[in-house]
């Protein structure tokens, strides 16, 4: 039995279904079904798959920044002990990482554009041997004579528009600055970021005649697999990517790594299995890096604090020719009025590796250097930086006048002020000192577009009365398992234990792939509509109207009708696909989840260490799908926000080229030690025009702001006004005052 329904989503779906179900399972904060596989080490990761004859592969890094290489020492490396190849096809480094799948290469093995860029893979019996014979390997180079710039601010570096994002253009900006009551016009830096996924980049490849086989950790399978065809010039059809658990990715697995063509190579040529696992060191340094920004955001009020202009202008950086530029202003498009902007994203091409997707790109850097911008406002107007937000939330989206689908901005605002205790604050900086600590609050609105992208899932209700939920979904620590578990529970009249969830497989239909915050509600959609194709197979069994139906415990009811799935289905199986793409929701609605942060910073006096003492977050993304996994995506995106704002910042060696700090002992992300007690309220909202679970997206947007709050509390508390992230001791003491000097 199958059915083709419509699949693009043109008009809100307000029946919302789901509040008139009966199971009770949708939204409630259930277990991961994997959780016990994971913690105890159960849970097969990419690296972990064990095959007979499998050879090992180690990435070798170019150790110049800019050149050719001339010459590879191969056969010194062959003849080392187990070394069985050493490998430096074109094809190898051919990368289309951020959507340029199906394009030509950007960068090849015999040009070295940014230092660490792998240039050969070395292969053996063992991975210490090839290891060993990776560091081995002799490279000749040949510098360039044409370097183009390392940083994206030296004079040098060539600045372009990019292709992804759109300026946006308003009235007359420079006018609105010159009459406003109050106007401010800064300007923020913010550092590069890592992903810094748990997991390394790992890939197995196998080869069965002409069809290969992955075990890799990647997040967008159905992508990832036209990439890696399009990178061997082979049929998709041919490849099979199989990845039911993934340690994080952030948007450092959303396309496919050197690791994973450097072992389909090898494993093409040697005839058997080749694992290639990159390092720690590798991961930071070559895989993709959040871009660095410099952004200049112009603030122009009337008396009241009410926009009147606003400009967001800011440069990123990226490789030459590489598509993807961080999309900072993306959130500042609809967030606030001001009928007189100008946002603005231009891209610096320089040589360091592959800028990318790291975690809520563009509104990560972009919503905290806003939301800092927007506390220096509410000093100048003289209002509390909470009112100013609610008095600038617009009916329309600004110069393009589209409708907002949902916003509960000003719901997330009062709730977590009042949670918060926000009432506490002093409004003047300086004003609180506990002993060697001066103690401050500040706050920051929360905001991440919302994406609906097409997804298939499969869903079979077996015979017996239990149901499979089947997509090529991955799951990256998320929920996916779990969630999709909920709703085909919830739609089916199922207890959680009668529902099995199968992902991370390409020979499954394609979900949507984990990324964008868009998984959960895309997937999760298709799951939905499956389940309503078998809803109506089993009213018509019924015999009652697919409205009346209600199931229950496995249990088909409709008025005096009453029947157990099982004796329903006679024996058979139910077997439906559902599918959803974007349709003209995505057109007619400005979509995407707000919130609201607040935090309590306390700086030391001596020495400007920032410790953050506590954190609140309120949120409102439509449906919670689970409130546990939901707050967990919360929760860790605040904890990002700690990171972004005190300690996380790549830093290159302007001399040639090299990641300094490319481990986690020198990449500082916020250890158990520097996360206080977070609290995390969801807001009950419905988002029709989002999806039909009328939920949006959540994964990304407890990041989107976080460290602006931060950064608010560290003025509020010391007087420190930071505009250059992050918020480091040396960066503080120079504005710390005098530690002596009586407390107001
Ligand atoms: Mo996300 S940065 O799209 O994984």
């Amino acid at each position: 039995m199958s059915r083709t329904d419509t699949v693009t989503y043109d008009s809100p779906d307000t029946r919302n279904l789901l509040d008139h179900t009966r199971q009770g399972v949708i939204g409630k904060p259930l277990d991961r079904p994997e959780g016990p596989l994971k913690v105890s080490g159960s849970a097969t990761y990419s690296a972990e798959w064990k095959f007979d004859d499998c050879a090992e592969g180690v990435l070798v890094l170019a150790t110049i920044a800019q050149g050719t290489v001339q010459r590879l020492h191969k056969q010194r490396v062959l003849d080392m002990p187990g070394v069985l190849a050493v490998l430096a096809d074109e094809a190898m480094t051919r990368r289309s990482t951020q959507g340029t799948a199906g394009e030509a290469p950007v960068q090849g093995v015999h040009t070295v554009d940014y230092f660490a860029q792998p240039i050969a893979l070395v292969v053996a019996e063992t991975f210490e041997q090839a290891r060993d014979a990776a560091l081995a390997l002799e490279v000749d180079y040949v510098e360039s004579k044409s370097p183009i710039a390392l940083d994206p601010e030296s004079p040098d570096a060539e600045v372009e528009d990019p292709d992804n994002s759109e300026t946006v253009e308003g009235g007359d900006l420079e006018k609105a600055m010159h009459d406003a009551a109050f106007a401010i016009d800064v300007e923020y830096r913010t550092p590069g970021h890592a992903s810094a996924a748990m997991e390394p980049h790992a890939t197995i490849a196998q080869w069965h005649g002409d069809r290969l086989e992955l075990h890799g950790s990647y997040q967008m399978l159905a992508y990832n697999v036209k990439e890696i065809a399009d990178c061997l010039s082979i049929d998709p059809e041919k490849v099979r990517i199989i990845a039911p658990y993934v340690g994080g990715g952030f948007g450092s697995k959303l396309g496919i790594t050197h690791e994973a063509v450097a072992a389909a190579i090898a494993a093409r040529q040697l005839k058997r299995p080749v694992r290639v696992v990159m390092s720690r060191q590798q991961v930071f340094e070559t895989v993709m890096r959040r871009s660095e920004t410099r952004q200049r955001v112009r603030l122009a009020s009337d008396a009241s604090g009410k926009l009147i202009g606003l400009g967001h202008e800011a440069l990123v950086s990226n490789l030459p020719d590489e598509e993807f530029a961080e999309p900072v202003t993306q959130a500042t498009e609809f967030l606030y009025g001001g009928e007189n902007r100008l946002l603005k994203v231009e891209v610096a091409r320089i040589s360091r590796m592959t800028a990318g997707s790291v975690r809520a790109p563009g509104e990560a850097v972009g919503m905290q250097v806003l939301e800092a911008a927007m506390d220096e406002l509410a000093e100048a107007v003289d209002i509390d930086p909470v009112e100013l937000r609610k008095r600038n939330l617009p009916a329309k989206v600004p110069v393009e006048g589209t409708a907002y689908s949902s916003r509960m901005l000003v719901e997330a605002l009062d709730q977590g002020a009042e949670a918060f205790g926000w009432d506490q604050r002093r409004p003047r900086p300086c004003q609180t000192r506990e002993g060697d600590w001066w103690i401050g609050m500040g706050m920051a609105s929360a905001a991440r577009v919302n994406m609906l992208v097409p997804a298939e899932a499969r869903v079979t209700l077996k015979a017996d009365g239990a149901a499979l939920v089947e997509t090529d979904q991955t799951d990256i620590g998320t929920g996916s398992y779990a969630i999709l578990g909920q709703i085909a529970g919830e739609m089916l009249g199922l207890p959680i234990d009668r529902v099995n969830v199968v992902l991370g497989d390409t020979s499954l239909p394609a979900g949507a792939g984990s990324g964008g915050s868009f998984g959960a509600i895309s997937t999760g959609s298709a799951v939905m509509r499956a389940c309503e194709a078998i809803r109506t197979t089993l009213s018509e069994a019924l015999g009652c109207d697919t409205d009346a139906l209600d199931l229950k415990d496995g249990t088909a009811t409709s008025g005096d009708l009453s029947q157990s799935l099982s004796d329903l289905l006679g024996g058979n199986d139910i077997v439906e696909t559902g599918k959803i793409e974007p349709g003209k929701t995505a057109e007619d609605f400005s979509q995407a989840s707000y919130g609201a942060f607040f935090a309590e910073v306390a700086v030391h006096a001596f020495t400007g260490e920032t410790r953050v003492r506590r954190m609140t977050g309120a949120f409102g993304f439509g449906r919670v799908l689970n409130a546990k996994t939901a707050r967990s995506q919360c929760l860790g995106g605040m904890v990002w926000g700690i990171g972004s704002a005190l300690t996380e910042e790549l830093a290159f060696d302007l001399r040639d080229g090299h990641l300094v700090n490319h481990d986690l002992a020198e990449y500082h992300v916020p250890v158990h030690a520097d996360v206080p007690a977070i609290e995390v309220i969801l807001l009950e909202e419905r988002d029709a025009a989002a999806s039909p679970l009328q939920a949006k997206g959540v994964g990304e947007l407890g990041i989107c702001g976080a460290a602006g709050a931060i950064t608010n509390a560290i003025y509020n508390a010391c007087g420190a006004r930071l505009r250059n992230f992050p918020m480091t001791l040396d960066k503080v003491i120079p504005h710390l005052p005098d530690p002596f000097a009586e407390v107001a």
